[in-house]
């Protein structure tokens, strides 16, 4: 385990409460080895007895006596780049929630990952608890998908919920997120759109076969979005949603994230607080549409959780459900993202 923070000490409570349980439904155990984080005085209401204490992410994703490396610490570089790509190099399955390393890095990590013959699995880094990479991946593989699009934040969700009910500030509603342990250490990349992007770009792949291309998502956050905004949107039958929009286009694929005016009566308009939704339309199921918390610390190891599972079990799939070297660059190709 890199990364005992919010999702991470979840993880350890998850695997302590249902650990027994998951060994008969996996036909293997599940055991915490070795766990690294920054400080090792930090009280994390976690029992780490039988643990080895690690200071060094990479250090760790060495130890010869590991599996599988759970990468809960952040970030699309640094200590969590350098243990992703060491646990994948030296035969390690990963588990990871990182959606920002996979925006930046995925298609090579999942190119490393197949090399090597192991799992680099993320159900928790899209929509936090709701599984949507195992649906598409899986669940859908037998459709062509037309377009995937929904409320992929739930840090922006809160904060825009809260605002118009509880009639509270943008600042008030953020902090808030952050106490929650909804936000990411750095906030902007939520309430910028970033994260979202990040997340609509691991779908856009996973759901068209392309390569991961956050840089080519319109991009519009929710930091312009004022309390008279939403009143007005009200009172014309809207409410305001951050949303990210996948969809296929004569031109090729439209990736967009930005505030939208969704009327009061839709699905999607009723989604409040943390909760995220995802819908997807597939040619022979139709629209599919996935809802949950988006955030938490709980809500997102149990996804962590369940990629470990498939790991116990021996699933070994294509990390983006088409193996990395067929994934199609829509921009060399003349299909540029928009
Ligand atoms: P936190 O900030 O709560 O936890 C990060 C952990 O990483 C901490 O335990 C920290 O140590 C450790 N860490 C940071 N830097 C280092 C380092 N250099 N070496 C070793 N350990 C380090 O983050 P979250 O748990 O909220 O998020 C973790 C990941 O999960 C992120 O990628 C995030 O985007 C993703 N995610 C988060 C969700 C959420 O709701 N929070 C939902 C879905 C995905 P220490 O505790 O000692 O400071
Ligand atoms: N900060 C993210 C959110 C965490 O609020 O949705 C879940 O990915």
């Amino acid at each position: 385990m890199a990364g005992l923070g919010t999702v991470g000490a979840s993880v350890v409570r998850l695997l302590a409460r249902h650990g027994e349980a998951l060994a008969r439904k996996c036909g293997r155990g599940l055991e915490v080895r070795a766990v690294c984080a920054r400080d090792p005085s930090r009280d994390r209401g976690i029992d780490l007895s039988g643990t080895t204490w690690y200071a060094d992410p990479a250090e760790m994703a060495r130890a010869s006596d590991i599996d599988v490396v759970v990468e809960l610490i952040g970030g699309d570089s640094g200590p969590a780049e350098a243990c992703v790509r060491v646990a994948l190099s030296s035969g390690k399955h990963v588990v990871t929630a990182n959606k920002a390393l996979l925006a930046r890095h995925g298609v090579e990590l999942a190119a490393l990952a197949e090399k090597n013959g192991v799992c680099l699995n993320y159900e928790a880094a899209v929509a936090g608890g709701i599984p949507i990479v195992k649906t598409l991946r899986e669940a859908m593989a037998g459709n062509a998908v037309s377009r995937v699009y929904g409320i992929l934040n739930g840090t922006c969700n809160y904060i825009l919920t809260r605002m118009e009910k509880d009639d509270l500030s943008f600042a008030e509603c953020l902090a808030d997120a952050q106490r929650l342990g909804y936000a990411e250490a750095d906030p902007t990349f939520d309430i910028e759109g970033n994260d979202t992007a990040h997340k609509l770009a691991i779908l856009t792949s996973l759901a068209f076969g392309c390569k991961i291309s956050a840089e080519d998502v319109y991009l519009e956050g929710i930091t312009s979005i004022t309390t008279a905004d939403i009143e007005a949107a009200d009172e014309l039958g809207y409410r305001i949603k951050l949303l990210g929009v996948a969809q296929k286009t004569d031109s090729g694929i439209e990736q967009r994230v930005h505030p939208t005016m969704v009327p009061k009566s839709s699905a999607i308009a009723r989604i409040d607080g943390v909760l995220n939704a995802v819908a997807v339309d597939g040619d022979f199921v139709g629209e599919v549409v996935l809802v949950g918390p988006g955030a938490g610390g709980n809500a997102t190891a149990s996804s962590v959780v369940s990629d470990l599972a498939d790991i116990a079990r021996g699933d070994v799939a294509p990390v983006l459900g088409t193996p990395a070297t067929d994934l199609v660059d829509y921009a060399r190709a003349g299909m540029r993202l928009h």
